[in-house]
């Protein structure tokens, strides 16, 4: 059974209501990122981060997977699918997706200081001042700006193994996320779906210019050709 993994963005859940980080309207156009998605942020003031987070967690009971979330979650049915993303949202897991990767933590879970307890919560907010049972102060389990990525190397892994690899909504300018395409093997077929032009250093990437529901509808019509 041909393995593929997605490598999936900020854009993969834009037709579902979540706003993007980069394009126009997004949400780095509204807030700092350096304030509101950093640890630098997190030591000057936690209290506007728990609030930043409180809303972004609350937003996911009013959105929900699209249809290339669940065309990407089908895709089980014939081959070994893979999601390894960059989004903290849950619409993954939600449309059926069985392995879900997040590289940059996910919105239902908070953590201690040291993230050496990690608690689900679903959508509730978290208290100001709220704590975990080692004393230290509750905070989201998002890997923010001058933190290590923890699940790199297993991604890294994954991709060096995938025999297709589709990269869907993610203007490639974080790393070292954006390096995962660099582990692919010489022989992986590479596709990506985005509306707008990423640029991509591979010269063989089956380029999609469409959004992620009509991409993934094109991309599930090529697969069932593939030999
Ligand atoms: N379908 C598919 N792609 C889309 C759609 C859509 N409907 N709408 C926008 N896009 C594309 C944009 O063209 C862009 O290439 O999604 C991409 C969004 O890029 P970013 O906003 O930069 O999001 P992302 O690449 O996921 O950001 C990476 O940056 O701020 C950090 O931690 C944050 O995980 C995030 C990381």
């Amino acid at each position: 059974m041909k393995h593929i993994v997605f490598l999936t963005g900020a854009g993969m859940s834009a037709e579902s209501g979540i706003s993007t980080f980069r394009d126009s309207g997004g949400l780095w156009e509204k807030y700092d990122v350096m304030e509101v998605a950093s640890i630098e942020g997190w030591r000057k003031n936690p209290d506007l981060m728990i609030k930043f987070y409180n809303e972004r967690r609350a937003q996911l009971d009013k959105v929900a997977p699209n249809d290339g979330h669940k065309l990407i979650a089908q895709l089980e049915n014939g081959f070994k699918v893979t999601v390894i993303t960059q989004n903290v949202d849950n619409l993954h897991e939600r449309a059926g997706s069985s392995s879900v990767i997040h590289l940059h933590g996910e919105l239902t879970k908070v953590c201690n200081e040291s993230k050496s307890e990690i608690y689900d919560i679903g959508t509730r907010a978290v208290e100001i001042g709220e704590k975990a049972s080692d004393g230290s102060r509750i905070r989201p389990f998002i890997v923010w700006f001058g933190e290590a990525v923890p699940l790199m190397e297993k991604a890294a892994n994954i991709v060096s193994n995938a025999d297709i690899i589709v990269i869907i909504g993610t203007s490639m300018q974080v790393y070292p996320a954006a390096g995962l395409i660099h582990y692919a093997k010489r022989d992986a077929k590479i596709f990506l779906i985005d509306p707008s032009d990423v640029s991509i250093p591979f010269t063989s990437v089956n380029v999609i210019k469409q959004k992620a529901s009509d991409g993934m509808r094109i991309l599930t019509e090529k697969l069932i050709q593939l030999p």
